[in-house]
C-alpha cells in the first residue's frame, strides 16, 4: 500500500462552521493560499447551496488557488450537486463531497427512511456527481455509529457507482481509538472493490480522541485525513491538521509521509487564529503557547545539558521563530510588509496601506509590536462596512468614584451623544451606548484576553449578545480594554442593524 497520506483541510468549511468564527472571502482566500504554500492536497472551500457567500468563497478560492484539489461540499441532492459543479467551475483540480448518514439513528429520525433506500440515494448522488466531476467523495456521515457491515455495503455500492475517496466520519467524536481503526480495517477485508478508491478519516474531538482516532485510522489502511488548523470545528472541533503532520514526522517507525512543509505550520496556526478571533489554548499541542517552554527545573537542567531530554521536536520544524523581529513606531512599510510575508500574509499595496497607518497608531501607544499584534491589525476590517461606529469614548472611573461615561457613535454619517453611569467602566459605557442605540440587548458571554505578557499589551474582546431571539457575535481589539468592549459591542449590533 502506498505510504503517502493525502492531507485535506476543511478548516474553511467544517471549521468555519464554529459560531463567531466566520471569514469573509477576502479572508478565505489568505487562508486557503497559506493552505496551499503548507501543502495540503486537498482544501474544503465550502457548501456551496448553503449560502451565496459560500457559494462565492468557492469561486474565488478555485481562481486564488493552483495546486491543492478544491473540494465542495453537498448533500446526497442533485439541487447541491448543480450548485457545487457552478461553484466549482474555475478550479484546476475539483472534486465534489456529496454524502448522507448512515447510522440507524440518521436514517431514522434525520431521513425516515430505511437502509435500502439510503444505498439507493447515494449511488445516486455520486452517479449523478459523477457526470460532472471526475473525482468524487462519497461521506457515510455518523459512521462511527453506523454499524459495520452495513457501512461496508453502502461503500461497496457507492465504490461502484464511481466514488474515488470514501470518507468514514465519526460525526459525533464517539469512537474509541481501536474501534475506529477496526471499522477501517473491517472496510479494507470485507469490501471487494475497496482498491479502486482511498479511504478517509473525519473525526471530531468530543471526546478528545480525535487525532488518536485518525492516526488509528491511518495505520488500519486509511490514505486522507480531514483535518483543520488547530483543531477548530462544530462542538469540540476536528482533528488537529499540525497534530497528525508531526505525529507522522516524529514517528519514522510507522512509514507514512505528508507533503506538508511543516515549517509553515506556525504562522498559519497563527493566522487561522488571529483571522477567525479563535485563540489557542496555551498547552495546545504544537502551536500552543506552552508547547515548546519547559518550567520545571528537573526539565529545565535536562534541555540545558541535552534538548533531546525532553523535547521530541525542533520549534524550528514548525516554524516557529526565537528571531522573530519586534516592530517599533520606526520600522518602515517595507518592515511591515516583510513581516506580513513571513507569517503568510500578502496584502495589495491599498489595504498595506491602512494596516500601515493603524500600525503607526499602535505603535504611538505600544512600544513592541509583535507578530499577533500585526496578524490582527493585518485581520478582519471590522469596522470598514459597519453602519454604527464608535466616535469617542471618555470614561472616568476609580475607587471611590461612581464610573461615568461619555460616547459619542457615528450612525450612518449621523453623529449622536450620550453619557451614563454604571458600576463600572464598561458597564457606565454601555449604558450610554444603550441610550442612544435603543434595543434590548442580552450579553450572554464576554471575555477579555491579553495576546501576550505586559500591561501595554492589546486586549481582545468576545462578546455574545442575544437580540430577537438570536445569538450575534462580536470582537474588539484595543489597548484600553474598556474601548475593546464597547467595539465588541457595536460590532455585534452591526450584524444586525443594516
Ligand atoms: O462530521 C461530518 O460527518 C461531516 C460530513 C459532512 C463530512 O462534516
Ligand atoms: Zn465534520
Amino acid at each position: 500500500m502506498d505510504n503517502k497520506v493525502y492531507i485535506f483541510d476543511t478548516t474553511l468549511r467544517d471549521g468555519e462552521q464554529v459560531p463567531g468564527c466566520q471569514l469573509n472571502t477576502v479572508e478565505k482566500i489568505q487562508v486557503a493560499k497559506a493552505l496551499e504554500a503548507l501543502g495540503v492536497d486537498i482544501i474544503e472551500a465550502g457548501f456551496p447551496i448553503s449560502s451565496p457567500g459560500d457559494f462565492n468563497s468557492v469561486i474565488e478560492i478555485s481562481k486564488a488557488v493552483t495546486w491543492p484539489t478544491i473540494c465542495a461540499l453537498t448533500r446526497a441532492v442533485e439541487k447541491d450537486i448543480d450548485v457545487a459543479v457552478d461553484a466549482l467551475k474555475y478550479a484546476k483540480h475539483k472534486r465534489i463531497h456529496t454524502g448522507i448518514g448512515t447510522s440507524d439513528s440518521h436514517i431514522k429520525y434525520k431521513f425516515n427512511s430505511n437502509r435500502e433506500e439510503i444505498i439507493e440515494r447515494a449511488v445516486k448522488a455520486v452517479k449523478y456527481a459523477r457526470r460532472f466531476v471526475d473525482d468524487v467523495e462519497f461521506y457515510a456521515e455518523d459512521a462511527g455509529r453506523t454499524e459495520n457491515e452495513y457501512l461496508a455495503r453502502v461503500v461497496e455500492a457507492v465504490i461502484k457507482a464511481g466514488a474515488t475517496v470514501v470518507n468514514i466520519p465519526d460525526t459525533t467524536g464517539y469512537c474509541l481509538p481501536a474501534e475506529y481503526g477496526a471499522k477501517i480495517k473491517y472496510l479494507v477485508d470485507h469490501v471487494d472493490n475497496i482498491d479502486k478508491a482511498i479511504i478517509s478519516t473525519h473525526c471530531h474531538n468530543d471526546l478528545g480522541m480525535a487525532t488518536a482516532n485518525t492516526m488509528s485510522g491511518l495505520l488500519n489502511g486509511a490514505r486522507q485525513c480531514e483535518v483543520t488548523i488547530n483543531g477548530i470545528g462544530e462542538r469540540a472541533g476536528n482533528t488537529a491538521l499540525e497534530e497528525i503532520a508531526m505525529i507522522i514526522r516524529s514517528h519514522s517507525d510507522i512509514d507514512l509521509t505528508t507533503n506538508i512543509n511543516t515549517q509553515k505550520i506556525y504562522p498559519t496556526s497563527r493566522m487561522v487564529s488571529s483571522l477567525m478571533n479563535m485563540p489557542v489554548q496555551p498547552n495546545k499541542a504544537i502551536v500552543g503557547r506552552n508547547a515548546f517552554a519547559h518550567s520545571s527545573g528537573i526539565h529545565q537542567d535536562g534541555v540545558l545539558k541535552n534538548i533531546t531530554t525532553y523535547e521530541i521536536i525542533d520549534p524550528h520544524d514548525v516554524g516557529i521563530d526565537d528571531n522573530s523581529i519586534v516592530l517599533t513606531a520606526r520600522s518602515g512599510r517595507a518592515a511591515l510588509k516583510h513581516r506580513l510575508g513571513v507569517l503568510g500574509v500578502q496584502l495589495t499595496a491599498e489595504k498595506l496601506d491602512t494596516v500601515y497607518e493603524e500600525f503607526l497608531k499602535l505603535a504611538d501607544k505600544k512600544k513592541d509590536i509583535n507578530d499577533d499584534d500585526i496578524l490582527m491589525l493585518a485581520g478582519a476590517d471590522r469596522t470598514g462596512n459597519h453602519h454604527i461606529k464608535l466616535d469617542f469614548l471618555q470614561v472616568t472611573s476609580g475607587v471611590g468614584v461612581r464610573p461615568v461615561a461619555s460616547i459619542g457613535i457615528d450612525i450612518a454619517g449621523e453623529k449622536f451623544e450620550a453619557a451614563a453611569t454604571g458600576n463600572g467602566p464598561v458597564d457606565a459605557a454601555i449604558n450610554a451606548l444603550k441610550q442612544i442605540v435603543k434595543r434590548h440587548m442580552i450579553i450572554k458571554e464576554f471575555t477579555i484576553q491579553s495576546i501576550n505578557k505586559g500591561s501595554d499589551d492589546i486586549g481582545k474582546v468576545h462578546m455574545q449578545v442575544e437580540y430577537d431571539g438570536h445569538i450575534y457575535y462580536g470582537f474588539g481589539a484595543n489597548t484600553d480594554i474598556v474601548s475593546a468592549s464597547v467595539e465588541a459591542y457595536i460590532d455585534c449590533i452591526n450584524k444586525f442593524v443594516k
